[in-house]
């Protein structure tokens, strides 16, 4: 089969054509794959050379033979925009200092110009840390002073990324999670039981919040806002008593819970959230006076972890689309010669920053989480402020301090 030719539009005036590196790396998320469409179908219509480094940093430590992506035929490049994983495959190493001279040897023989990285915080880190220290240069800035080398692309499910309102991956995770907390809600309300439905996102809560809310778990417990058991529990007290079922959507992190593998960036495993949650609330409960009454300290529980299942599917429409102008942008920045720079989202809008601003820690604010619902806001953001004020004022006035 012949492979189907793509129009060549030179409106942006580069000045010369380019070879462009394309990875992907660290942990899977949906739309991998519609950023490698967008970003080579812009690097082809822009005349540049697209070659995917497959394994991410792995790959580049290993001199793996580059990947002709400008080749694709038309068929393959669209099956991109909507399948799940990453055709070049990821790794999850760290880049230390004895690896400069090697990456420096294999990215000089690659001949690149540039490299967009995908990747979530470490990643993008890493690459930010190599264009500042000028480990590597670019082929056409061989005789110039500007080393910058990566365009970032921000990606993770856990949507924990500073420097962009949303990560393409999220609303997948989101998507999927949500679903597995709708058909807990339909078992436990059948079998009048106590559900939990412990969900990825590390020290994030993002998923939990988002997934939580919208498959109207009863409460949603996130890292960021350590809940009293006791308290938790009379919430959980309250929801039984009126409908005799409760479902908890909780963050993987949610009480200090970790386990002991680390990964090469020392993040620990999570473990075990739910179960200890649901080791505590069962403690609580029995004592309840009301629900000894109702015969319901004893309340059966159910506990489903979501594992993988929350990234390994096909990404959602909201995704694809994210991640493919995400990868045209960054290809797009390259045909400028803009490197040194990461596409975010910014207000809505597709937009780009310095990739220097990529960093993780982007957690769940109270702007986010109410405490007293134990779930998401039903307001928006710009309004919570006024509600937050007016409670504050209500509770001084209840402590019997003047308003
Ligand atoms: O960073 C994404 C993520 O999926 C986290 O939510 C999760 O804790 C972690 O990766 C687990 O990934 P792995 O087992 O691949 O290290």
């Amino acid at each position: 089969m012949e492979n189907t030719p793509v129009p060549y539009y030179p409106t942006t005036g580069n000045r010369r054509s380019q070879r462009v590196g394309i990875a992907t790396s660290g942990g899977n998320a949906p739309a991998l794959n519609a950023v490698i469409h967008g970003a080579t179908q812009e690097l082809n219509l822009r005349g540049h050379e697209a070659v995917g480094i497959p394994k991410g940093w792995d790959g580049m430590i290993e001199r793996q033979r580059l990947i002709r992506l400008c080749d694709l035929s038309h068929e393959k490049l669209m099956a991109l925009v909507y399948t799940g994983g990453s055709e070049l495959r990821n790794c999850r190493t760290k880049i230390g200092y004895e690896h400069f001279p090697k990456l420096k040897r294999v990215i000089d023989g690659y001949g690149l110009d540039g490299i967009i990285m995908i990747g979530g915080d470490d990643t993008l880190g890493q690459a930010a840390r190599l264009n500042r220290q000028k480990v590597l240069q670019p082929v056409h800035e061989r005789n110039n002073r500007n080393t910058s080398m990566f365009i970032g692309v921000p990606k993770t499910i856990d949507n924990d990324v500073e420097g962009t309102e949303q990560t393409f991956g999220f609303e997948s995770a989101v998507q999927a999670v949500r679903r597995q907390v709708i058909d807990m809600k339909t078992d436990t309300r059948t079998m009048r039981r106590l559900g939990v439905i412990e969900v990825m996102g590390r020290d994030a809560g993002h998923i939990a919040l988002h997934a939580g809310y919208a498959g109207g778990a009863d409460i949603t417990l996130i890292p960021e806002f350590e809940i009293p058991a006791k308290e938790v529990a009379n919430r959980v007290a309250d929801i039984l008593l009126e409908q005799e079922y409760c479902v908890i959507c909780v963050g993987e992190a949610y009480g200090g819970a970790e386990g002991n593998e680390a990964d090469g960036f020392g993040h620990k495993n999570k473990q075990d959230a739910g179960k200890k949650l649901i080791a505590l609330l069962k403690e609580q409960l029995k004592t309840h006076p009301k629900l000894r009454k109702r015969r319901l300290h004893n309340v059966g529980t159910s506990l489903q972890v979501v594992g993988y299942d929350a990234r390994d599917g096909s990404p959602v429409a909201f995704d694809s689309i994210l991640g493919g102008q995400f990868g045209g942008l960054a290809a797009h920045l390259a045909d400028r010669e803009k490197y040194g720079r990461m596409v975010s989202l910014q207000n809505g809008e597709i937009t780009h920053i310095a990739l220097s601003r990529a960093k993780g820690g982007r957690v769940v604010t109270e702007l986010e989480y109410d405490p007293v619902t134990m779930r998401m806001w039903n307001i928006p953001k710009g309004v919570v402020p006024v509600v937050l004020r007016a409670r504050r004022k209500a509770e001084r006035a209840m402590r019997g301090h003047p308003a």
